[in-house]
């Protein structure tokens, strides 16, 4: 028979891989997310003429701060500036869509006839297909509801990133916030920025948690006494701006001058510039637990695992804060949005490849079928002569 013959060639060709039909997509590629790492992977696939779709639902894990930092060449940008000046790039390409609203739900479709493919619905009921899905859907801070002041004062003058914030509230007085286990650590970003600091530990210095703390720094009052840090363990009740920081500025030498009052449940309050936070963070976003991606023991999707930003799911990549890489800035959401952009586009290119060959060897292999079919047992002394 021939047919196995030609079978087995079409195998030889896509290297033994089955490969299957392309599905017709709406896009080739979904971006969930227009921070910096949803703008970066839609950069790097609109570059190669990847069509690709951003969805934004516009709620930016730095949207308090008034500027950012420590991204070169746009030291001091306002976040929204950056990401439009990102969006009216990137418009220039015409595989790239924005589209503004907000995706409640993914799934994958796989069936034998096509490579797997994903259904996405957004908020307003619209659903699009793509091949693959670049999560990049970020990072909310868990800060305390019980704390007035707290949520309304972070990011202008309460931080919980010294290369975001630090170097505009260096020399002031300033406070150090979080847990007592969390001290150290933190006073080990800031020795170079600040030397009066508080640590507020909000009355977590208990036997319990001071045995903890030295178990990792065994010496840690020395440590903390050797910067002079006074460790204040009174019940915060309150914070309460006296000066915004967004105002008074010392322009010339680019500080920040916040001042707030701290109120305790008893006693007199004390008066700080600045702060440093110590607090949780969560996923925006409850895709990645629709999805039933693998996730770290802190809540982040695992990419470690998976080369290129690939997550425990075929074709679903995921960048950015959300992801495990353990950093969580504007550079590393760029520099994950890229390599996402790069892998995807070249997984999608080998899928493309597969099928182009697959095809052309299947097409001729419905050929000769045909032929058989018309000419029947012609055909075996038809094929036993091409070959020769
Ligand atoms: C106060 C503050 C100040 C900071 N300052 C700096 C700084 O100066 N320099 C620095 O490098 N880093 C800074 N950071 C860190 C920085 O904000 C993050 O590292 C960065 O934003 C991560 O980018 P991302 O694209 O992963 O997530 P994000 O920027 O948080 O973007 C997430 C995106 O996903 C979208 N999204 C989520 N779910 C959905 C959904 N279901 N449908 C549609 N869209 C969805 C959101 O709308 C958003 O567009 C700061 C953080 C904070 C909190
Ligand atoms: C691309 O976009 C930028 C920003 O909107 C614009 O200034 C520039 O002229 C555009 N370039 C092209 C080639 O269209
Ligand atoms: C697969 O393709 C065949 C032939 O076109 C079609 O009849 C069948 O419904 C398809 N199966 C699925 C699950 O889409
Ligand atoms: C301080 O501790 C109390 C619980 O004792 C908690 O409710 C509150 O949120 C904490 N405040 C801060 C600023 O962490
Ligand atoms: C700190 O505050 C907590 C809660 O009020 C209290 O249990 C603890 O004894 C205090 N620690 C010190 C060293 O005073």
């Amino acid at each position: 028979m021939i047919l196995p013959k030609l079978f087995s060639l079409a195998l030889a060709l896509t290297g033994g891989a089955l490969a299957a039909t392309i599905p017709e997509t709406d896009f080739d590629v979904i971006v969930v997310g227009g921070g910096p790492a949803g703008l970066s992977a839609l950069s790097a696939l609109s570059r190669v003429r990847r069509s690709a779709a951003l969805f934004d639902s516009h709620q930016y894990r730095n949207d308090p701060t008034r500027e950012m930092h420590d991204v070169i060449g746009n030291d001091g940008t306002p976040p929204a500036l950056f990401r439009a000046a990102a969006r009216a790039q990137i418009s220039n390409y015409s595989t790239a869509s924005f589209i503004d609203t907000t995706i409640t739900s993914i799934t994958p479709v796989s069936n034998n006839n096509f490579t797997t493919y994903f259904r996405t619905t957004d908020n307003t009921g619209a659903e699009y297909t793509s091949r693959k899905i670049v999560l990049a859907t970020g990072l909310i801070d868990l800060l305390p509801a019980n704390v007035p002041g707290l949520v309304e004062g972070f990011g202008k003058g309460i931080f919980w990133c010294p290369w975001c914030d630090g170097y505009e509230h260096r020399d002031q007085p300033f406070g150090i916030l979080g847990e007592i286990g969390h001290i150290v650590s933190s006073l080990l970003e800031v020795t170079t920025l600040n030397s009066d600091i508080i640590a507020f530990v909000n009355g977590t210095y208990t036997d319990e948690n001071v045995a903890a703390l030295e178990a990792s720094y065994s010496d840690w009052r020395a440590q903390i006494a050797a910067y002079g840090v006074r460790i204040e363990n009174r019940t915060i009740a309150s914070f309460t701006r006296l000066q915004d920081g967004g105002e008074v500025q010392n322009e010339a030498h680019d500080q920040q001058l916040d001042v707030f009052r701290v109120d305790f449940t008893e006693g007199e309050p004390i008066v700080r510039n600045a702060f440093l936070t110590n607090f949780g963070t969560a996923q925006r976003s409850g895709l990645p637990y629709d999805l039933g991606l693998a996730m770290t023991e802190d809540g982040k999707i695992d990419t470690s695992s998976y080369s290129g930003m690939r997550t425990s799911l075929s074709g679903v990549f995921a960048i950015g804060d959300a992801n495990s890489d353990g950093s969580t800035n504007v550079p590393h959401a760029m520099f994950s949005g890229k390599r996402a952009g790069v892998y995807g586009h070249v997984e999608l290119a080998r899928e493309d490849m597969a099928a182009k060959i697959a095809k052309r060897s299947v097409s001729t292999r419905a050929l000769h079928k045909e032929a058989e079919r018309l000419v029947g047992d012609e055909m075996e002394k038809i094929w036993e002569r091409v070959k020769a």
